[in-house]
């Protein structure tokens, strides 16, 4: 029987600067509450207000765009000179209240920008996406030497804003299937210059952009990545690139690696694989074989929803902090109420219309909880019961035919 020494509420020491109140960790979730300008909202600020007194030790911020020009969904934040720095100073106040750390989720779509945003994406190599999502993604064009250059130079800007803003850290989202991950992946990295071909070449690109970040903010700011443990697809970045990649990483000195899984093309971090039976969260066992390989604190996310499991996750050593998505969009306070109840457990019921083609035509994976983001940030309680064909509902009138293109796994 184990012996659980690591409560949900023990504080985790990041490192010789940051400590973290608590091990439960809000990963991202882009919110799609940015102005027309991609400058922040009041809503933002309310949502993250609300996120912070429910308890969370450290919050992940939703997807914020590096490139103006480079936008994965329509209502993304954007953070660059031209950003309202003084209305993002009021969301990083708002997530850092209540002893929050609160840090920016840095993101470029690469190829997965849907073709109602940009008719000619940017990625690694001319490779189009496959699996249903040829008629909502353009072929994209391959970048040059210099637009690598002038991407990494953007995420490093972005890094140092959101340092001013007042965020306590920033992530590299290098999951997932966007820019990064695609210089990662030999199935969409085919290039033949120092970027592509070797590991070692395809892992330059996430490298080049710790480096970046790192130079402008400092050795005492918090720098995370978050990886895919894999692709889940043939000829994908494999598990055994991963744990490379990390080794890499943990050497170049990153604070924190979050693991996920999955791209557009095979959405594994939502839960449709997973790589173990027996525990709840979907990437546990791959965490236990890069724990034997690095000393650098991990999160793991996607499929936790019990303390027991997550005291479990913990006490096992696979994982130092708790990633949670979905839950934490229908109730804010959860953090408050796992660690105040060992035996608490959220059940997110399934979601569907009753007809599957509609489901993946709506995402409502996705879609049902941005609703509940939206109800959030306008002060209302989310709503456990949202009907399936309400959220549907909400999506066609906010966002016409468009809203039924491919946006994101
Ligand atoms: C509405 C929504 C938006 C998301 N946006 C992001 C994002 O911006 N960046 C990211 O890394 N992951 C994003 N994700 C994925 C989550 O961070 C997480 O990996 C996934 O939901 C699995 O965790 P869960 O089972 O706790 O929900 C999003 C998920 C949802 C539901």
């Amino acid at each position: 029987m184990q012996n659980n020494t690591i409560q949900l509420n023990t504080p985790f020491r990041l490192n010789a600067h940051v400590c973290i109140k608590n091990r439960l960790f809000k990963s991202a979730m882009s919110e799609q509450l940015a102005t027309e300008q991609h400058d922040p909202t009041l809503g933002l600020v309310t949502l993250y207000r609300t996120w912070a007194a429910g308890g969370i030790g450290l919050c992940m911020t939703g997807n914020i765009m590096v490139d103006r020009d480079a936008l994965g969904e329509p209502k993304n934040v954007v953070l660059d000179e031209q950003s309202n720095l003084e209305l993002f100073k009021r969301w990083a106040e708002a997530g850092t209240e209540n002893n929050t750390q609160c840090w920016a989720q840095l993101n470029h779509p690469g190829k997965q920008i849907p073709n109602f945003i940009t008719k000619e994406p940017v990625a690694p190599s001319a490779i189009a996406l496959e699996n249903g999502l040829e008629k909502g993604f353009n072929v994209p064009r391959a970048l040059d030497e210099q637009e690598i250059w002038e991407i990494i130079g953007k995420f490093a800007n972005s890094a140092l804003l959101a340092k001013k803003a007042g965020f306590t850290g920033v992530q590299i989202h290098a999951a997932h299937g966007y820019l990064v991950s695609q210089f990662l992946s030999p199935r969409h990295n085919r290039r033949d210059d120092q970027w592509g071909g070797s590991l070692e070449n395809r892992m330059r690109f996430v490298l080049n952009v710790y480096h970046a970040i790192r130079a402008k903010v400092g050795t005492q700011f918090p720098v995370a990545i978050k990886l895919n443990s894999a692709d889940f697809m043939k000829d994908g970045f494999s598990e055994e690139d991963s744990m490379q990649v990390v080794s890499a990483l943990s050497d170049a000195g990153i604070d924190l690696i979050e693991v996920s899984g999955g791209t557009y093309e095979s959405p594994s971090m939502m839960g449709h694989k997973t790589s173990t039976k027996t525990r709840e969260a979907y990437f546990l066992d791959y965490a236990d074989k890069l724990r034997a390989t690095t000393n650098t604190p991990l999160v793991v996310t996607g499929g936790f929803r019990s303390a027991k499991g997550m005291a479990e996750a913990l006490n096992s050593h696979a994982t130092d902090l708790v990633g949670l998505a979905r839950p934490l969009a229908v109730d804010p306070d959860l953090p408050n109420k796992l660690m105040a109840d060992n035996q608490y457990k959220m059940v997110l019921r399934h979601l569907t219309t009753g007809f599957k083609t509609i489901d993946k035509m709506a995402m409502l994976n996705i879609t049902w909880y941005e609703h509940q983001l939206e109800r959030i940030a306008k002060n209302k309680a989310p709503k456990a019961n949202l009907s399936e064909w309400l959220s549907f509902a909400k999506t066609i009138y906010a966002a016409g035919r468009y809203a039924f293109r491919s946006r994101r796994a």
